[in-house]
């Protein structure tokens, strides 16, 4: 068993490391964000084959026979393995996490399971007790630009949701700038293309109930508010998610009220300088027009656009749920946990 932290060997250019393929494992492989996963490992220079992994059978019989079809989640299965890529339903990771590290492995979860700090609002959110809370201080919650520092020796990794990646990026470097009014709600008014809502078919996701149509759901009452509160530092979030008719990629207006003093154009000017430099994140001149799911659709890019409307500051920000929603930004995280350049694999 190698121990936590331990770097394994790896070499690309540009990367600090030292020779031959990473293995990483996937568990949850079948999934939406389980493919896209895999997807990425295939595309990156320093990885080798990822070991293919499934806690849904609880037996040790393999689930099929075909060549890439997942073994049974086992921790042997994990000897070897630098870092778990978790794909599975929220409740799931928990006890696997806890396996993994005992095993020596680092963790991305891209479930939620280890996104909120306390584990009464995680029962409240997720209607369960958390069964890992001891592994809930040392979590990183990794949006990977405002977690770079951490990343490094992090060992558990939550990966952010699709929804709060589109409204963090844009929103968290206004507010801890001190330039957004937190007396009112700042509102969240979001739209995600059907994959958002995973691979099992729900008389809500089928495609006679998406195509040709378009409606808001959990109004009042989604998962992702308490992350979105959590992380940006805010007290009031009125949060609206809705299903539109595409298959990939979030769109989400927010609508807040500046700071006396603030506008969009400085805050515009805020963001460009903030995320100067960075590979994934863009925030557009005012000429540019408005980010489009096009512009970002199967890439791990977020584009970001500002403009003011009678004393308000409207942002819109658009990702790939399933790439900087989910398993791009997961091989972000790992590029950085183990020392690759952060983008590899990426564009
Ligand atoms: N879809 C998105 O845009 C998105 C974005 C960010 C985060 N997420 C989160 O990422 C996780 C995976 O999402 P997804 O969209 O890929 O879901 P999904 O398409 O429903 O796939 C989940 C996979 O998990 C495994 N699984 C299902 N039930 C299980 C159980 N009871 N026990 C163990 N394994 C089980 C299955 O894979 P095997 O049969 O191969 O094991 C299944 O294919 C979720 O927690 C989701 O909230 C999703």
């Amino acid at each position: 068993m190698r121990s936590v932290g331990e770097t394994p060997a790896v070499s690309i250019p540009g990367s600090d490391g030292p020779t031959s393929l990473t293995t990483v494992a996937v568990v949850g492989t079948t999934g939406y964000t389980g493919q896209e996963v895999r997807r990425l490992i295939d595309a990156h220079p320093g990885l080798g084959a990822p070991r293919l992994l499934t806690a849904r059978h609880a037996t040790a019989d393999a689930p099929g026979d075909a060549p890439d079809a997942p073994e049974p989640f086992h921790p042997e299965r994990l000897d070897g393995v630098a870092v778990v890529f978790l794909c599975t339903p929220h409740g799931v990771a928990q006890p696997l996490a806890r396996t993994e590290l005992e095993r020596g492995c680092r963790v991305v979860d891209l479930s939620a399971d280890f996104r909120l700090r306390d584990p009464e609002l995680h029962a409240r959110t997720y209607g369960a007790k958390h069964t890992a809370p001891e592994l809930l201080d040392e979590v990183v919650y990794g949006l990977t630009e405002h977690a770079r520092p951490r990343l490094p020796d992090a060992r558990l990794v939550a990966n952010p949701g699709c929804y709060p990646t589109s409204v963090l990026l844009p929103l968290l470097p206004l507010v801890s700038a001190g330039l957004v009014d937190q007396d009112v709600p700042v509102v969240a008014d979001c739209k995600s293309g059907v994959s958002g809502a995973g691979n099992t078919p729900a008389p809500s996701n089928v495609f006679g109930a998406v195509h040709d149509n378009f409606r808001a759901y959990a109004v009042g009452g989604h998962r992702h508010a308490p992350e979105i509160k959590q992380e940006a530092g805010i007290r009031k979030l009125v949060f609206v998610p809705h299903l539109l008719p595409v298959f990939r990629g979030i769109l989400s207006t927010i609508y807040l009220r500046p700071v006396q003093g603030a506008s969009a154009e400085g805050m515009r000017a805020h963001l460009q300088d903030y995320y100067e430099g960075e590979p994934f994140v863009r925030v557009l001149d005012g000429e540019e027009g408005q980010p489009s799911l096009a512009d970002v659709q199967r890439t791990n890019r977020c584009h970001v656009a500002l403009a003011e409307q009678d004393g308000h500051v409207v942002i819109t920000s658009a990702i790939d749920n399933l790439v900087k929603g989910a398993a791009g930004q997961a091989l972000q995280n790992m590029n950085l946990m183990l020392g690759f350049p952060e983008d590899a694999g990426l564009t």
